[in-house]
């Protein structure tokens, strides 16, 4: 006889014995990768951005399942010109539209659409949620964005900064603001890159100390570091990238007075900005709020790199789907 306790921890280690036993990769967040991953993938995504014709048939016509609980523009839109261009079919489904909606659970409807697409691509609130989906699917499930997690975004930010300074290691990256789910992702992707990330946050916005502390265990093995510091102007000083991302994030309303006195002073300025290398870049992952975390000059000067940014996002999608879809 078991007890309730040991049949779910018996139920917990028969999932965590399908999950290490399970060939399917899952794109969650960067933590898992290896540097050579990494570099592998951003590999892939300029040879794609090249030669806009090739492994243009990768997909073989197979769905590609798109879930999305929050809105998007750039990271809809480019999964699903991804999907195109590697010969796929995206499938856009919010949850309204699906019974998730209703309360069919995650771990059913996964299982489902593993039974009809080559991948699943899901922006939602709970990294939990993610997990779940990756949990039950057999089939890749990219994360498109959660409260904590923006993978996808990072590679485009690292695909930039190195088309225009070449080598990724030993770069010097400051973000500036919020440290939310765009900052944890750079700081995993710096640290993998071997790269110098330093974060300027106030205190009570800084990154989970969870994910900072990984980082800089990674950092110590590729030559990077990750330095988390209250002060633009030490975060900024001679950086080749300066980066900021919107100060209330989405589901964040409530909080929006707030968090906009709270970051008033990490605004990216002018004057921030001429701290950083002659030659470095703005970045963005974009919806902007000009006036708030970045200036109209910063956005629309010379230095801004933000559309090139937004463009990678194709790319380095297709890198993805290619990498862990493709058949
Ligand atoms: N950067 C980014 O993820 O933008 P969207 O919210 O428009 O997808
Ligand atoms: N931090 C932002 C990123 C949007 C792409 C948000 O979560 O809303």
């Amino acid at each position: 006889m078991f007890t309730l306790s040991q049949l779910h921890d018996y139920a917990e280690l028969c999932i965590l014995m399908r999950m290490l036993c399970a060939s399917t990769s899952h794109l969650l967040s960067l933590a898992g990768l290896a540097p050579a991953d990494l570099g592998g993938m951003l590999d892939t995504a300029a040879d794609l951005k090249a030669d806009r014709a090739l492994h243009d048939r990768a997909l073989g016509g197979r769905a590609v399942l798109m879930h999305f609980t929050k809105p998007s523009t750039r990271t809809r839109l480019s999964f699903e010109a991804a999907i195109a261009r590697l010969g796929g079919h995206p499938v856009f489904a919010s949850a309204d539209q699906l019974q998730l909606g209703r309360g069919e659970p995650i771990r059913d409807t996964a299982r489902v659409i593993s039974r009809y697409a080559a991948a699943i691509v899901v922006r939602t609130h709970a990294h939990a949620d993610v997990e779940e989906f990756a949990r039950w699917s057999s089939v890749p499930v990219i994360n498109a964005l959660t409260d904590t997690h923006h993978p996808c975004q990072a590679l485009a930010d690292l695909l930039t900064v190195r088309e225009r300074f070449g080598a990724l290691a030993g770069l010097e990256v400051a973000y500036v603001g919020d440290g939310n789910n765009v900052a944890h992702s750079l700081i995993e992707a710096c640290a993998l890159a071997g790269m110098h990330v330093r974060v300027a946050c106030p205190e009570g916005y800084r990154p989970l100390p969870a994910v900072a502390e990984a980082a800089v265990a990674v950092a110590l093995r590729t030559g990077g570091s990750v330095t988390i510091t209250g002060d633009p102007v030490a975060a900024v000083t001679g950086a080749c990238a300066v980066y900021t991302d919107v100060f209330v994030s989405m589901g964040e309303d409530d909080r929006r007075a707030q968090k906009l006195a709270d970051l008033a002073l990490y605004r990216v300025d002018d004057a921030l900005m001429a701290l950083a290398r002659p030659d470095a870049v703005f970045l963005h992952c974009l919806p902007a709020h000009r006036g708030e975390e970045v200036t109209e000059s910063v956005l629309e000067g010379p230095q801004s790199a933000v559309f090139d940014q937004a463009e990678n996002r194709l790319h380095t999608a297709a890198a993805v789907l290619l990498r862990l879809a493709a058949s």
